[in-house]
């Protein structure tokens, strides 16, 4: 097996006290937790690390401790660890430097009590990790700056976490960047994207440019069109206050699914490392066409999940679930097409698709090759030659496969569809992880290259924004019902272009 690392991964991260601003909430204590416990697991981290608790409601150190430790062992078990267990002297080691500051977000005493916590640490080294709702960044930020907490040394790096969404359009995530970059520099900010911390979002870049012959056809020669799916199976359910203002398209386009364009689409970087990754990125998305408003709305299908089953189970409606308007038209489904004005892509279009409560949980990225001239066949059997793909599956079953043409065995000339395949479990030992640990690690470590800069960010609002615009003018969405795979309308934003979806699961 070839081994090649973009640092020494050996290493446990340097000493820091690592702020978790958002304690109590779900991110903490069902990711960031089982992270921070299999970082322990694979011995990368410091024994200098402290993990400090940051929220509103009062809990003892020892409580909150407890409270996580609770909770990883019966909620998150199956992210943890061996698997199943959590190994009582290895929490044991994490929780001694596990600790909590009561205080209000708003509140400058908090930030008071956060130098205090740094000073008593041993070490200046400090990430302030913030998992909060939104409406917090601008404010937590100005603080850190105006408490003097992000001010390095030669000795002491500071450095802050950003958790999505990173605005709600171009202007809103212009405005944010703008705060940040007035109370610290690029290089200590940290805009996450969890899909980064996915192994199969990593392995898109290896493959492509490790194995030349990816590149021999990867370009409007070869290839028709790209699709890009996120299906998942769950609803709305508890998450409506947030989803209301959201939707599917702020939800998941400009992060996640551009994540995935740009791995597919960017250009061979100069090196592995944060700059050169970060600038072809940048580069790709920013040359996905401006829509018109017209263009927008009809390269685009809106769609809400109405009451259905799955598996012999009723499902509610998305109007039905906790917190959401009863006429509300906030989108839970959106398809789109966009495409990418240079060289590589001319004429290529990318078909983006996500949605809740859809019949499975898929995400999948969908190489179509054009079709093979058609001279051999003529006069044969054959009358048509289906279409052939690279499918690389982001999820759940990890893996890249090409779907291509064979002959069938026998007398005549029958063909069918192969599989030339490989999947994750059956080449690796997978441990388990929550996708969070390589992120973590790497912010500890100061590698930037799988966290968004600043006009990544930006060129992904830019892209969408014309979308954001035509719905403002027409907020209609069309009706699938829970269970299936979204509206008719997405099938036909294919169909009219002579393409179909690749089918689920
Ligand atoms: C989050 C979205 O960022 O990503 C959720 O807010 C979505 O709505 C989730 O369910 C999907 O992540 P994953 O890793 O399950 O594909």
């Amino acid at each position: 097996m070839t081994t090649v690392r973009r640092k020494s991964k050996a290493e446990p991260a340097p000493p820091t006290t690592l702020f978790l601003f958002g304690a109590h909430g779900d991110l903490v204590k069902r990711l960031l937790m089982p992270a921070l416990y299999n970082l322990s697991r694979d011995g990368l981290l410091n024994e200098g690390l402290r993990i400090v608790g940051v929220d509103h409601n009062a809990i003892s150190d020892v409580d909150f401790a407890k409270k996580l430790e609770d909770f990883l062992r019966t909620e998150v078990a199956n992210k943890v660890g061996d698997g199943a267990t959590l190994d009582p002297q290895r929490w044991a080691k994490l929780a001694q430097g596990i600790s909590y500051v009561q205080g209000d977000f708003l509140d400058d005493s908090t930030y008071s009590a956060l130098a205090a916590k740094i000073a008593a640490s041993g070490t200046g080294n400090a990430v302030f990790y913030l998992a909060t709702a939104p409406r917090f960044f601008s404010e937590v930020v100005q603080r850190l700056g105006a408490a003097g907490l992000l001010e390095e040394s030669p000795e002491a790096f500071r450095r802050v976490v950003i958790e999505k969404p990173f605005g709600s359009d171009l202007q809103s995530a212009e405005a944010l960047n703008g705060c940040l970059l007035k109370v610290m520099s690029e290089k200590q900010i940290y805009r996450i994207d969890h899909y980064l911390g996915k192994e199969t979002v990593q392995n898109i870049l290896v493959s492509r440019f490790s194995n030349s012959l990816f590149e021999a056809f990867w370009n409007n020669h070869y290839i028709d069109h790209v699709q890009i799916t996120a299906a998942e199976t769950v609803g709305v359910e508890t998450r409506g206050s947030f989803y209301e203002h959201t939707g599917a398209l702020r939800d998941m386009v400009p992060n996640h699914l551009f994540q995935l364009l740009a791995m597919v689409a960017m250009e061979p970087p100069a090196a592995f490392g944060a700059d050169a990754v970060r600038g072809e990125k940048a580069k790709v998305v920013g040359a996905i066409r401006p829509w018109t408003i017209e263009e927008a709305r009809a390269n685009s299908v809106r769609g809400q999940y109405v009451a259905g089953e799955a598996g012999g189970k009723a499902l509610p409606g998305y109007r039905e679930e906790p917190n959401v308007a009863p006429d509300s038209n906030t989108e839970t489904y959106v398809a789109l097409k966009v495409m990418i004005d240079n060289w590589r892509w001319v004429g290529v279009p990318f078909y983006l698709r996500t949605g809740k409560r859809m019949s499975v949980r898929d995400t999948e990225i969908v190489i179509c090759f054009k079709p093979a001239p058609y001279a051999q066949f003529r006069d044969t059997e054959v009358d048509k030659l289906q279409p052939t793909y690279l499918r690389i599956q982001i999820q759940p079953n990890e893996g890249m496969w090409f779907d291509l043409l064979a002959k069938k065995p026998g007398p005549t000339l029958d063909m069918a569809n192969i599989e030339l395949g490989f999947a994750y479990k059956d080449f690796f030992e997978m441990q388990p992880s929550t996708g969070y640990e390589t992120l973590i690690y790497d912010c500890l470590t100061g590698d930037q290259t799988l966290f968004q800069r600043a006009d990544n960010i930006e060129n992904g609002w830019r892209a969408v924004q014309p979308f954001l615009d035509a719905w403002k003018e027409d907020a209609s969405v069309q009706a699938y019902q829970a269970g299936a795979d979204g509206p008719e309308a997405g099938t036909q934003l294919l169909a009219r272009d002579g393409r179909e979806w690749h089918s689920l699961g």
